[in-house]
């Protein structure tokens, strides 16, 4: 090796700071499981790499959901500054340092760059009207504006864009506009705003792109975005805000999307204080690698605002932005009712994080294009490369070495000695694959290797010659184990945790990427201990359950089975705002039908009149309490806006109430007589 290529190198990487004010979902984590691979890549090969990030915790929505929550907005970022790390930790996502942008660090940074941006002229103040609520005494962000579209009529749509027919247009377009928090018609008042002239930076900028430190096929949107002009970029939001006030100013805030990738930074000076580091071998040390991978929805901010604002403040521009697409699940966006809406927390409860991280990384390309979680295909995928493939060569050879030749390891010789130079040889092509984020075609490679390696084993046929010549038989395992242990290499950055158990099998601890050099000759090994186990289909099935209940709105209980719906709403010990009780729609239902369901010991199917609202199908856990002919006529109490859920043996579209008790009693709840079918309860 040349002195060159020995070199290490010092690379800062990062993923896009999550939102503070939601959950980690399985969306997310294919950006944080791509950067993670990354980094633990480059860390094995010996390269410095520190992987920084943050929550993103500013703005109207965390202000607003602290409001809802009546806890600060400070509480609520500390809370779900410890959800997200244990989230992250738990799916082996290995942060040099997660951070938050509500930080000392970050107004630092925040300030910093603002005042060197306006000392050069870079900032512009204009009045701009705005939409403002007089009753929550506040602007209104876009999003916070409902009213029907101008195009298609759909009522209740966005202040910038309409769901059902996709027209943007501007708040002020909107009929009927209404703040969507009270529901009063907003005014229009003007208020001074702070301007970035993004356009100052237009030529900097296409130098700096003509460098390539974006994926070519985002080379095109770029254009597209330069020829349209490079516009203005408001930072400025008013009063209340949760935020860093605007230096010299009383009640302007930076806009959350300015402080944001400041962040950035903010993480590596936390770090490097407490690691007696220097922030600028980092952030002005030409000799240094900034890498940012994010999705493809926010491209825009990291590709002009984010490198001019570093340029307008002498910092150097990213020199890489790796942007990922966007997960779909069995083919179609992630979606609440369908039940492929999934928290972080909710796949933990019933699978591996492991698995999560080799399928996606069986998925993963360098380029921008979204990938698909095939749930079906998933479980296959990873039993059998990691299990048929994979585990299965360490575990025969491995037992039957204990079993027959005392565990100890022989010589590489002849055919095996090719096989495992072939696995060596093979190595700077997957590293290679690696460091340009092409992992789909990584595991192929590898999981051809162990087919190779699985298929030497069936050959040599140790099992038999172990009779006539067992030093022949030891030398031929010597190969499969010394396979094994270069296989669990390759897959180190995907699978750390199960990487680790197959080291400490071998005997080995230090592992870097320069161990496939390493031959295991003449030395005793472990007996062997399961290093993987299997993923099962009904694992995969109780995880969309578990995303089908969280389909309904909160407030009712979950259904205490899977197939049974809820009768019960029990006692909340969280207290909701009143705007929350008001959505869940009550109404009087009559039981036209009542039958009970084949199959399912406590259910029974109803048909209900709703009067104006027509008739429909429920099911509910009521079966042993109640005779099905008996109900008919009944008049109950019905959630009647429930999310449709999808159960066993159909739909069901609302939920009766119910009082019960551990299993016996039910009750349904009752009404004086008079009360009309579809009549509202409030
Ligand atoms: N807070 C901003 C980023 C600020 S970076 C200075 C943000 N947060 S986010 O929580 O919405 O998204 C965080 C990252 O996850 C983004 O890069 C986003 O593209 C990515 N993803 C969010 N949902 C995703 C999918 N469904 N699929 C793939 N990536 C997704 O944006
Ligand atoms: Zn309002």
């Amino acid at each position: 090796m040349d002195e060159k290529s020995a070199k290490k190198r010092k690379i800062l990487v990062t993923s896009a700071l999550p939102y503070a004010n939601g959950s980690i979902h399985i969306g997310h984590l294919v950006e944080y499981i791509q950067t993670d691979i990354w980094v633990r890549f480059q860390k094995l090969r010996g390269n410095e790499c520190r992987y920084m990030c943050a929550d993103d915790t500013h703005g109207t929505p965390i202000m607003i959901s602290a409001n809802r929550q009546g806890i600060t907005p400070e509480e609520l970022v500390g809370r779900m500054h410890a959800e997200h790390s244990r989230d992250f930790s738990d799916f082996l996502v290995e942060f040099d340092n997660y951070y938050t942008t509500n930080s000392e660090e970050n107004r630092y940074f925040a300030e910093l760059i603002y005042n060197r941006l306006k000392d050069r002229g870079h900032i512009d103040v204009r009045e701009i009207e705005q939409a403002w609520c007089p009753h929550d005494k506040m602007f209104l962000p876009d999003r916070m504006i409902r009213g029907t579209c101008p195009r298609c009529q759909a009522a209740d749509q966005y202040g910038d864009s309409c769901e059902v027919c996709s027209a943007t247009y501007n708040p002020t377009d909107l009929k009927d506009a209404r703040c969507s928090l009270c529901g009063t018609a907003p005014l229009t008042k003007s208020s001074q705003h702070y301007f970035f002239k993004l356009g100052d930076f237009a030529g900097r900028l296409q130098e700096w792109l003509a460098e390539g430190p974006v994926q070519e096929e985002m080379r095109n949107k770029l254009g597209e975005w330069f020829a349209s002009g490079l516009q203005d970029w408001d930072i400025s939001r008013d009063a209340p805000y949760f935020g860093f006030r605007i230096p010299g100013t009383e009640d302007k805030y930076f806009y959350v999307w300015l402080d944001a990738p400041i962040g950035y930074m903010a993480s590596t000076r936390n770090w490097c204080e407490r690691n007696g580091r220097s922030f600028d071998e980092f952030w002005l040390d030409p000799g240094s690698e900034i890498v940012h991978f994010i999705g493809k929805d926010i491209v825009y901010f990291h590709t002009l605002f984010w490198p001019a604002m570093l340029m307008g403040a002498d910092f150097r521009p990213p020199n890489r932005v790796y942007v990922h697409g966007f997960l779909t699940v069995n083919g179609q966006k992630m979606s609440k009712s369908r039940g492929t809406f999934l928290s972080a927390r909710q796949y933990l409860q019933h699978l591996d994080p492991e698995y999560l991280r080799y399928y996606y990384a069986c998925k993963l390309t360098a380029r921008v294009e979204d990938i698909d979680l095939n749930l079906s295909d998933f479980v296959a995928r990873v039993n059998a490369d990691l299990g048929n493939q994979f585990a299965n060569l360490g575990s025969r050879v491995i037992a039957f070495l204990h079993k027959k030749l005392d565990g100890r390891l022989g010589k590489l010789t002849g055919d095996g000695l090719a096989l495992v130079e072939s696995l060596e040889k093979a190595a700077d092509e997957i590293a290679e694959l690696y460091e340009g984020r092409e992992y789909s075609r990584a595991m192929k490679r590898i999981t051809a290797l162990a087919h190779d390696a699985n298929q030497y084993v069936a050959n040599a046929a140790p099992w038999s010659a172990v009779k006539d010549n067992p030093e022949e038989a030891r030398n031929i395992l010597t190969a499969a184990v010394n396979a094994f242990a270069l296989l669990n290499v390759f897959l180190t950055p995907v699978m750390p945790r199960m990487s680790q158990r197959v080291e400490k099998l071998l005997g080995r601890t230090a592992l870097s990427w320069d161990s496939v050099h390493e031959r295991l000759e003449d030395r005793p090994i472990l007996p062997f201990e399961s290093v993987f186990t299997k993923a099962a289909d009904e694992a995969v099935e109780a995880l969309l359950q578990s995303g089908m209940q969280t389909a309904a709105p909160a407030g009712p209980a979950a259904p205490a089975t899977p197939e049974e719906p809820p009768v019960v709403v029990p006692p909340q010990s969280e207290e909701i705002p009143f705007d929350q009780f008001a959505k869940v729609d009550l109404r009087v239902a009559k039981i036209v039908e009542a039958k009970g369901v084949d199959g399912a010991d406590k259910l029974v199917e109803l048909l209900i009149d709703l009067g104006q609202l027509g008739r429909r199908t429920i099911f509910a856990g009521i079966k042993k309490t109640h005779k099905p002919e008996d109900l008919v006529g009944r008049q109950i109490i019905v959630v009647a806006n429930l999310a449709p859920r999808k159960m066993k043996f159909g739909t069901s579209h609302g939920m009766l109430l119910a009082a019960s008790s551990e299993g016996t009693g039910v009750y349904l709840a009752g009404l004086e007589t008079g009360a009309r079918p579809g009549q509202r309860i409030s």
